[in-house]
C-alpha cells in the first residue's frame, strides 16, 4: 500500500477544516459539526440509553491523524477528558508514521463464560453425566448458536471443570465462545442461563438423581479473555529513534527508553501507572466507539499480571539493529451490537475508521495505547510530563477562574515560553 502523506499542523487547523480532512460523506462532516450543538438525533438516543436522564454529559471528540497500522492510514477518533493526551498520541503516530507505522495481528478472538454451581452427590455421578449433558445444553442453545454461526461465530467448547481443591463443592462448565464483529455479551449470557437451565432440566428426571444435589450459582460471560488478543509493535531504526531523542534533548534515547520499559515489567507501582498512559489511549477509542471499557480495562489490566505479578503492557528491545517497540494485550471489543452501531456519534468514529471489523478495531485500539505509552515514557524520560501537561491545563485553570475569551488568548500567548503552574496563571489573571 502507498505511503500516505503525513499530515502536519492538524492542531493548528480550525473545527471545519480538520473535518473537511476526514475520509467520510458530506452529510456526516455535516453531521459532526452540528453535533457541537447537541444534534436532536443524537439526544433522541442517549437520553434513552440509560435510566433517570436527565442531561447529556459531554466530553471532546479529537482525531489524532497519521495513525498506520499494517500499511493502512487511519484518523484515530478519540473521546477524552484529559489534556494532552490526543496531544500526545498525535505526536507519536507522527513519528511511528515515518517509519512505516504499527504492524498488528489479532492472535485470537476467544471469548469465555461459566456456569458456576455446586454439586453434593458423588462426584462421579456428575462426570459420568457430562458428556450427556453437554449435548443437552448444546441442544438448548442450538437456536441461538445457529443466528450466531451465520455471522461466523458460535461456541467452540465446553467444558466441566473441578474446583473442589479451592473450594468446597465448587464446579464449573467453562464454555468458549467466538462472537464475529460483536463483543458478544449479551449472546454468551444469553447462552450461559439457558444452560445452566438446560442442567436443572437435564437432571431432574434422572434416577438417583437429588434436587439438592445441584446448586447453580451464577451462569455469566468472564471479562477475562486471555485469547482475545493482540499485539503490535513498532520498528525504528536506531539511529532514526536516536535522531528523534535528540530533537527532544534525549541522549542515549533509546537505552533510556528500554530502560524505562524495562522498569514498568518489574515494578507494580510503576507498572500501573505505565498501564494506566497506555489506556488513556485504549479508553479514548473505546469511548469514542461506545465500546465497554469498564470491560475492556478489567481484561487489560488482569492480562498485565497474568505471570503471577502485575507488569506492563508493552515491551522495547534492540534488535537488529532497530528498536523494537510492541504491546501484547488481551480485550474484547465490538463494531456490531451494543450501542456501537445506535449511538451516533460511536458509529461516525467507526465510519471515521472505515468501519473496521472487529479485529480491526482490536488492533487500532491497542496500537493507539502503545503511541499513548511511547509519547508518555518519552516525556517522562526527558522534561516531565507537567510542561506539556499544564501547557494543555492552562484554558482549564482560565475557565476555573471565569477568564475571559479574550483573557485566555492572551494568556496563551504570555505563558507561551514560561512554565505554567496554578499559582502563576492565577497571579497573572489577577493583574489583568
Ligand atoms: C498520565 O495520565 C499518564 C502517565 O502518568 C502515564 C505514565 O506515567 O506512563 C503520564
Amino acid at each position: 500500500m502507498a505511503r500516505q502523506p503525513v499530515i502536519l499542523g492538524f492542531h493548528k487547523l480550525t473545527v471545519p477544516q480538520r473535518v473537511e480532512l476526514l475520509p467520510i460523506a458530506t452529510a456526516h462532516k455535516q453531521f459532526i459539526l452540528d453535533s457541537a450543538l447537541s444534534h436532536p438525533d443524537i439526544a433522541g438516543v442517549v437520553n434513552d440509553l440509560s435510566e433517570n436522564t436527565i442531561a447529556q454529559f459531554q466530553f471532546p471528540f479529537g482525531i489524532a491523524p497519521n495513525m498506520v497500522i499494517n500499511g493502512r492510514n487511519y484518523f484515530v477518533p478519540l473521546v477524552t477528558e484529559e489534556s494532552s493526551v490526543v496531544a500526545a498520541i498525535a505526536k507519536a503516530t507522527k513519528f511511528w508514521s515515518a517509519q512505516g507505522g504499527f504492524k498488528a495481528t489479532v492472535v485470537d478472538t476467544e471469548k469465555k463464560g461459566q456456569i458456576h454451581f455446586f454439586w453434593y452427590g458423588a462426584n462421579s455421578f456428575l462426570t459420568q453425566h457430562f458428556l450427556a449433558l453437554k449435548q443437552t445444553m448444546l441442544l438448548a442453545i442450538s437456536p441461538l448458536v445457529k443466528r450466531m454461526a451465520n455471522r461466523g461465530g458460535g461456541i467452540s467448547a465446553l467444558s466441566l471443570i473441578d474446583c473442589t481443591e479451592v473450594l468446597d463443592n465448587y464446579w464449573q462448565i467453562d464454555a468458549s465462545f467466538k462472537t464475529a464483529d460483536a463483543m458478544g455479551a449479551n449472546f454468551i449470557n444469553s447462552c450461559l442461563e439457558q444452560m445452566a437451565e438446560a442442567m436443572h432440566q437435564y437432571f431432574s428426571p434422572i434416577k438417583g438423581f437429588e434436587p439438592q444435589w445441584l446448586d447453580i450459582n451464577m451462569a455469566i460471560l468472564s471479562n477475562y479473555t486471555p485469547n482475545c488478543r493482540v499485539v503490535v509493535t513498532g520498528h525504528c531504526a536506531v539511529d532514526q529513534f536516536e535522531a528523534y531523542g535528540k530533537e527532544l534533548g534525549i541522549a542515549n534515547f533509546s537505552q533510556k527508553f528500554i530502560n524505562a520499559i524495562n522498569i514498568a515489567r518489574v515494578s507494580v507501582s510503576r507498572a500501573v501507572t505505565h498501564n494506566k498512559g497506555i489506556f488513556n489511549g485504549i479508553d479514548a477509542v473505546t469511548l469514542a466507539t461506545a465500546n465497554d471499557w469498564r470491560a475492556i480495562e478489567a481484561c487489560g489490566h488482569a492480562y498485565a499480571g497474568r505471570n503471577g505479578q502485575y507488569a506492563g503492557l508493552t515491551n522495547a528491545i534492540i534488535e537488529n539493529n532497530e528498536v523494537v517497540f510492541g504491546i501484547d494485550i488481551a480485550f474484547a471489543a465490538g463494531t456490531v451490537g451494543g450501542v456501537t452501531q445506535l449511538h451516533p456519534m460511536a458509529k461516525m468514529a467507526l465510519q471515521i475508521l472505515g468501519n473496521p471489523n472487529a479485529g480491526e478495531l482490536m488492533q487500532i485500539m491497542a496500537a493507539t495505547g502503545l503511541a499513548s505509552n511511547f509519547s508518555a515514557v518519552t516525556a517522562l524520560i526527558s522534561t516531565g510530563i507537567q510542561k506539556g501537561h499544564m501547557k494543555m491545563h492552562l484554558v482549564n485553570i482560565l475557565r476555573q477562574h471565569n477568564a475571559t475569551e479574550q483573557q485566555i488568548a492572551s494568556a496563551q500567548h504570555h505563558f507561551s515560553n514560561k512554565t505554567v503552574t496554578h499559582a502563576e496563571v492565577v497571579s497573572w489573571l489577577n493583574n489583568q
